[in-house]
């Protein structure tokens, strides 16, 4: 039985078609609204809006679910790795034990990045923002690797530019940050696994020998794996619509990037570390920092609670606390900050001003904890979060590229002066 819903307007009856997700999902498809009513719909921020159809990652914002291709969060974050996460959400499958090795080697072999971009390094002045620095350095790969820039020439093309992109983003993460803080460059050592090599090529020093530690790798592997993926955010609509030009993979990521950085996007966990480290310079009174939050007129935001999706909590949260605590105990470290972080969620969890606004952690509030312990320092925070969902944006563009979907082109509601001659 086809479902369709009735729109009664200027004494006419519209039907519109309804979707039904996998998941019970249900849609009004307004695709031929403004043909049939001369109408068109407004939605501020898309909250009510869907502006496609997936099939890689379905959330629940009421129950807390979040799963890639069907496979929840907690199972691969517990079972599997970044690279099979990866796989998994760019092929729609997990890898078998063959692909997987393939994929690992195809990726292995593109780690290194062009000597030229160490030219265009230098131009940034060291203390440059190591987001901008990754969002210009992905773009630029766009005249390192020409056959990129048209993504209808060939599939294999475009699954080399995905594979280059897996495998020189962390170089080109850890270059940025290298060149944030003046020291030399490290080339990536093949013989390391993705995130223990991502770690040489952000922390090994000239003078000392460099072994990452596997707890952190480990770690840092499951973060990434928590962030990969987040069906249509801010800026995976952003790669989404800039790819709908059929722009290149590596204009649209580097669009992407540049989405993420926002604070109210993946800037989000730099703002919650720099927000606990202000509370704790401020004496750590989480009882007054949660009274300023609630007063209208105090200044003070705070950042890392709530979510636009998730109504009752985020999972990748529940995860990511749990990961931070292990951390932290397997690394002996105390973390004044990490305490201060928990006193704020207890308040916030029992508090009726909070409950009533559904303000619980989300996703940043504990991965720049683990981050810090992890020795990554707070400007890398959102960078890591680009590393992590690099992937997702991948998968997306390339299922909107697949699906041949059309040009992305809202419309809009004039509000401006009517018209005016002008009169000389
Ligand atoms: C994300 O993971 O992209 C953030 O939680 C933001 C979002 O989904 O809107």
């Amino acid at each position: 039985m086809s479902e369709t819903a009735e729109l009664k307007i200027d004494g006419k009856t519209i039907e519109l078609p309804i979707v039904t997700g996998s998941e019970n999902e249900k849609a009004i498809d307004i695709s031929k609204l403004r043909g049939s009513s001369g109408y068109v719909t407004i939605d501020p921020g898309y909250k009510n809006t869907g502006s496609t159809t997936s099939s890689i990652t379905f959330l629940d914002g009421e129950e807390g679910i979040l799963r890639y291709r069907g496979y929840s969060i907690e199972d691969l974050a517990d079972k599997a790795s970044f690279l099979e996460v990866s796989y998994l959400l760019i092929y729609g499958e997990l890898p078998t034990t063959e692909e997987y090795s393939k994929f690992k080697t195809e990726i292995t072999q593109h780690t290194l990045i062009h000597e030229d971009i160490k030219n265009i390094l230098e131009g940034f002045p060291s203390n440059s923002h190591p987001m901008g620095v990754l969002s210009s350095l992905v773009s630029s790969l766009t005249a390192f690797y020409p056959e990129s820039l048209d993504p209808n020439r060939s599939w294999d093309d475009v699954d080399l530019s995905i594979k280059r992109l897996l495998a020189k983003l962390p170089t080109m993460a850890a270059w940025a940050y290298k060149n944030e803080i003046g020291h030399p460059a490290n080339y990536p050592d093949n013989s390391l696994d993705y995130c223990s090599n991502f770690l040489k090529m952000m922390f090994a020093v000239p003078s000392e020998k460099y072994e990452a530690d596997p707890v952190i790798a480990n770690a840092l592997d499951k973060l990434l794996i928590l962030h990969a993926d987040h069906e249509q955010n801010c800026s995976t609509s952003t790669v989404r619509i800039v790819g709908s030009s059929h722009a290149s993979l590596y204009a649209s990521i580097a669009a992407g990037i540049s989405a993420l950085w926002g604070p109210l996007h993946g800037g989000a966990n730099q703002a919650v570390i720099e927000m606990l480290e202000n509370i704790k310079k401020d004496g750590g009174d989480v009882k007054k920092y949660m009274a300023k939050a609630k007063d209208k007129n105090d200044p003070f935001r705070l950042m890392g609670f709530g979510h636009r999706v998730y109504k009752n909590f985020d999972p990748r949260a529940r995860i990511i606390k749990k990961a931070a605590d292990d951390v932290l105990n397997k690394l002996g470290i105390n973390d004044p900050v990490l305490e201060i972080a928990k006193g704020l969620e207890e308040i916030a969890l029992k508090d009726e001003y909070f409950v009533e606004r559904k303000l619980y952690p989300n996703v940043d509030f504990y991965s720049g904890i683990i981050y810090r312990a992890l020795g990554i320092p707070t400007s890398m925070f959102t960078v890591m979060f680009a590393m992590g969902r690099l992937p997702g944006w991948i998968a997306q563009w390339k299922e909107m590229r697949e699906n041949k979907e059309p040009i992305g082109r809202p419309r809009q509601i004039y509000t401006g002066s009517n018209h005016r001659p002008l009169n000389r």
